[in-house]
């Protein structure tokens, strides 16, 4: 299988196929993502939420993204593998992101680091990108931000904010990011900046674009309490994989497993 790259998704986008992207954390899961064929799988901080159980995406770690990293690596042979730099590892010092990136990318094998915000970050996007590291953007609502927005609600409604989003995805393009990722932001705006930059626009909560993402758990119904509006839901995981336990609890006590036919 060919591997996609930043190039085939910039081609992707001048044709006008859309490109699919979700988040995998773990080798299980990321292979099945990529056999169903995936363009792009991001070992996204939502791990910090899904996978280890946190309230926000700060707490976790750098070694933690590079241990989730490796797992999908190893699982995909088709799919673009993109790792967000968590929270604390880039901002502010564009020695300590350069060395942030780098380490994801030769202890994983990712192929491409994201990272959140635009013209406050553009020094460390820019050094990371002169190593030959692929950057994604991150605009709109940037859950690493959340204590500075204080809600999940839409971002960049008012103009000014829009504004600001505009002028920071043309400065995420001029510094030579491959794609940037919208997150809950109005469906026009969105709209608007995949047509105005040339790089692919994937979206989540944020209309049509170049592209979508959403969290595997999510979309899987995993987790059973999230449902925004944006969300579509492609399964019932929750319901399904807890009927699966109670049948092996009611199995065991009632000793019908194992049976005759499942031992030694
Ligand atoms: O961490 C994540 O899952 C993300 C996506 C929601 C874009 O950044
Ligand atoms: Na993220």
């Amino acid at each position: 299988v060919k591997r996609i790259t930043t190039h085939i998704l910039q081609e992707m986008k001048n044709r006008g196929e859309k490109i699919a992207m979700l988040t995998a954390y773990d080798y299980s899961m990321a292979t099945i993502v990529d056999e169903a064929g995936m363009d792009i799988i991001l070992v996204g901080d939502s791990a910090s939420n899904v996978m280890a159980g946190h309230e926000t995406t700060l707490p976790i770690t750098l070694d933690q993204m590079i241990y989730h990293a490796s797992s999908v690596v190893r699982a995909a042979k088709r799919a673009l593998v993109v790792v967000d730099l968590p929270f604390g590892s880039y901002q502010g010092n564009s020695k300590e992101a350069l060395n942030s990136a780098i380490r994801i990318m030769k202890e994983s094998g990712a192929h491409a680091v994201k990272m959140e915000g635009g013209v406050e970050i553009a020094e460390s996007v820019s050094r990371i990108l002169t190593a030959g590291i692929p950057v994604m953007g991150h605009l709109g609502l940037t859950p690493q931000s959340i204590y500075k927005f204080g809600t999940y609600t839409v971002r960049a409604k008012e103009e000014v904010e829009a504004q600001k989003l505009r002028d920071d995805a043309l400065k995420l393009q001029e510094l030579g990011c491959f794609a940037i990722v919208l997150e809950k932001i109005p469906a026009k705006l969105a709209t608007e900046v995949s047509q105005s930059v040339q790089i692919p626009i994937i979206g989540i909560g944020a209309g049509q674009c170049d592209g979508q993402v959403l969290v595997i758990h999510d979309m899987l119904g995993i987790n059973n309490d999230f449902k925004p509006r944006f969300l579509r839901q492609y399964a019932n995981m929750y319901e399904q994989m807890n009927s699966a336990f109670k049948g092996y609890i009611n199995d065991v006590k009632s000793k019908s497993f194992p049976s005759d036919k499942e031992q030694y």
